[in-house]
C-alpha cells in the first residue's frame, strides 16, 4: 500500500499538471504547463481563456506523462487518478475533471476527486531527497497562496481543522496587485520581492499599517494594498488624490513610473507587511497547540523572507518546519497525487466509478466532505 502509483490532473486555475506520484512521496514523472503569459496582458487569469487552455493542455501533458511512464516501465502500476474538484475556476476544473475521467473508465481506473488547498498542504510530503525531513503530524498547516490564504490544524489521523483565513484578499492577490501598480509583470509577486530585495541591506523601511481582525488566525490585506496605494501616489507628488479605481491607478502609475527606490522601498514595505501578518498568527497558531510541527504550502511559499520568517518562528518554538521547493509551492500535480494518496490512507476519501463523472466547486472549505 506504501507505495500505491496514482497519476494526478491538477488545471484549477492557470496552470495545467500531470504527475505520477508513488506512496504520496515519490515523484516518478510530473509535466507542468503555466498560462501565466497568456493572462499577464490582461494582469490577472481570464477565466475563458484558462479553460481554453487547459483544454489544449492537459491531454496532451497526459500522453507525455503516459509515454514516459511506458519508458521507465510503470505505466502498468497505476491503481487510480486523483484529480482536482475544487475550488477553483469551474470551467478549468471541468477539463481536468472531464480528462481525467474520461481517461481513467478508458482503463478501468477508478478515479478520486482531491481538494487543491489539501494539494498544497500534501506538497510538504513529496520528497526529492530521501534524506529530506519528512513533516510529521499534528502540524499547524500554513496555505498561501494567489487566491487562497489559511491556517489549520492537521490532526494525527489527517482530519483538517480550519482556524483562520483572509477575510478579504489573498497574501498572494495582495502581493499582485501593488506589484501592478509598481509597473511589474503579472503575477508581480516574486518581482515584487526581487525589487524589494534591491535595497540596500539595512535601508529602513516605513511600515504599513497592517488592519486588524476578530479572530486570532485570521488576515486582512486589502488595507495592505490602500496604504501602499497612498504611499505610491505620495512618492509621485499626488498625496491629496483619491485613490479611484484600480485601472484608473494603473494608467496613472505606468504614464508616471515612480523612481526605483521609491518603488523598492514601497515593495519592501509590502513585503514586510505580510511576511509580518503571516508570521504572527502562525507563531500564535503554534504557541495554542504546543504538540504541533509547522507546514507551509502555496505559491507565496516560494517567498524568501517569508520561508526565512517561518523558519525562525519554528525555531523559537522549538518545532520542525517544512517547506517543499519552490516548484512544488506553485501548482503542480504532485501535490494532487499526495494529497490523494492520504486521502485514501486516512479514508476521508474513497475511490469512485468513473462512469458516473465528477462534480466540480468553485467553493470547497478544506477538511469539509465535498459540498453537495
Ligand atoms: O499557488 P499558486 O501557484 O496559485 C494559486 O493557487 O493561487 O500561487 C500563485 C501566487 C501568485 O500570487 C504569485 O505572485 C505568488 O504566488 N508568488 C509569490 C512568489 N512566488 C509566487 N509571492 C511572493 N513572493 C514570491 N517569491
Ligand atoms: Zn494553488
Amino acid at each position: 500500500m506504501g507505495d500505491r502509483l496514482l497519476l494526478a490532473v491538477e488545471s484549477s486555475c492557470d496552470e495545467s499538471a500531470v504527475a505520477l506520484v508513488r506512496g504520496g512521496e515519490v515523484v516518478l514523472v510530473e509535466r507542468v504547463a503555466s498560462q501565466t503569459a497568456k493572462h499577464a496582458p490582461f494582469g490577472g487569469v481570464i477565466p475563458e481563456v484558462a479553460a481554453r487552455e487547459h483544454h489544449a493542455w492537459v491531454p496532451r501533458l497526459l500522453d507525455e506523462v503516459m509515454h514516459e511512464a511506458q519508458r521507465i516501465g510503470v505505466a502498468g502500476d497505476i491503481a487510480g487518478v486523483a484529480v482536482t474538484t475544487g475550488p477553483g475556476l469551474v470551467g478549468s476544473l471541468l477539463v481536468g475533471a472531464g480528462v481525467a475521467s474520461g481517461w481513467a473508465w478508458g482503463r478501468s481506473l477508478p478515479l478520486l476527486p482531491v481538494n487543491h488547498l489539501e494539494g498544497h498542504l500534501r506538497a510538504a510530503w513529496l520528497r526529492s531527497d530521501p534524506h529530506a525531513l519528512a513533516p510529521t503530524l499534528p502540524a499547524i498547516g500554513l496555505v498561501v497562496s494567489g487566491g487562497h490564504t489559511l491556517l489549520v490544524r492537521i490532526a494525527a489521523d489527517g482530519a483538517i481543522e480550519r482556524l483562520g483565513g483572509t477575510i478579504d484578499d489573498a497574501a498572494g492577490e495582495a502581493f499582485d496587485k501593488i506589484a501592478r501598480l509598481l509597473g511589474l509583470p503579472y503575477p508581480g509577486g516574486a518581482a515584487l520581492s526581487a525589487l524589494a530585495a534591491t535595497l540596500p541591506r539595512g535601508t529602513a523601511v516605513a511600515p504599513l499599517p497592517i488592519a486588524d481582525v476578530d479572530g486570532p488566525y485570521d488576515f486582512s490585506f486589502s488595507g495592505v494594498k490602500t496604504a501602499a496605494i497612498r504611499r505610491a501616489l505620495a512618492a509621485s507628488g499626488q498625496s491629496d488624490r483619491t485613490p479611484g479605481r484600480a485601472a484608473t491607478l494603473t494608467r496613472h502609475f505606468a504614464e508616471h513610473p515612480l523612481p526605483k527606490g521609491a518603488a523598492a522601498e514601497i515593495g519592501a514595505a509590502t513585503e514586510q507587511a505580510i511576511v509580518g501578518a503571516l508570521r504572527a498568527a502562525v507563531a500564535r497558531a503554534l504557541r495554542a497547540h504546543p504538540e504541533c510541527s509547522l507546514i507551509v504550502g502555496g505559491g507565496v511559499a516560494a517567498n524568501v523572507p517569508l520561508r526565512t520568517a517561518m523558519a525562525e518562528v519554528a525555531s523559537a518554538e522549538r518545532r520542525t518546519l517544512v517547506v517543499p521547493p519552490a516548484t512544488w509551492c506553485t501548482d503542480n500535480a504532485a501535490m494532487i497525487g499526495a494529497a490523494g494518496e492520504w486521502l485514501l490512507r486516512d479514508r476521508r476519501g474513497e475511490f469512485q466509478d468513473p462512469s458516473l463523472g465528477l462534480d466540480v466547486h468553485a467553493q470547497w472549505r478544506i477538511g469539509s466532505a465535498v459540498p453537495a
